[in-house]
């Protein structure tokens, strides 16, 4: 059965090291699980006055997910927390209320971080918001990446094993869950 996972996340940035995560994803992903990568650049600011008739390009977003049998996230971390512009996306893609396109999505998270932390506050505050919109989250395995830009080649390819190792494994355990689910 295949699957078909949507990523987003990164930074903004052209050279952003969590995109590039996101892109080793999509490369170490089995044959039979089809990894999109949306950039979420265009999203605009929420703002709840719309969300019952929302900008295009959030109708279109929303309806991806919907379509998606799972979520992926690459995610730098800001200030000990998540970046504005992503948790700008999930207050979008939850609203209206009832409508909410993340409802009992599965979804897997990978956070990456120059410092030695890899990312785990940010990561924390995404587990915290996904609980409440009633996601199914895959526990382990935690993928953390520290030091992220000594990770990668000067094209910006993943060169670590360790790190790959982990997002296929990441990447299997999030394809293995939604197939239980589809069943
Ligand atoms: C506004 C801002 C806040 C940051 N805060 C943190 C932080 O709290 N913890 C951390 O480990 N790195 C922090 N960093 C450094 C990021 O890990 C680093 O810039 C990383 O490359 C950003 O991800 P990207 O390569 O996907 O753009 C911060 C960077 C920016 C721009």
């Amino acid at each position: 059965m295949q699957i078909n996972i949507l990523g987003f996340g990164g930074s903004l940035r052209e050279g952003s090291y969590s995109k590039a995560m996101l892109n080793a994803a999509k490369e170490l992903a089995p044959k039979d699980v089809i990894l999109e990568i949306f950039d979420i650049k265009d999203i605009p600011l929420f703002n709840q006055d719309l969300e019952t008739a929302p900008p295009e390009s959030v109708r279109m977003f929303k309806e991806k997910i919907r379509a998606a049998d799972a979520i992926l996230i690459s995610t730098p971390e800001y200030n000990h927390s998540i970046p504005g512009y992503l948790k700008n996306v999930i207050d979008w893609v939850s609203r209206p209320y009832g409508d909410n396109a993340f409802e009992k999505k599965p979804v897997a998270l990978m956070s990456s971080s120059t410092g030695v932390m890899g990312g785990v506050r940010a990561q924390e505050h995404l587990r915290q918001s996904f609980a409440y919109l009633n996601m199914y989250m895959i526990n382990k395995p935690e993928v953390l990446i520290p030091a992220v830009h000594e990770k990668l080649d000067a094209n910006g390819r993943l060169i670590d094993q360790m790190t790959a190792e982990k997002i296929t494994e990441l990447v299997n355990a999030l394809s293995q869950w939604s197939r239980q689910l589809k069943k």
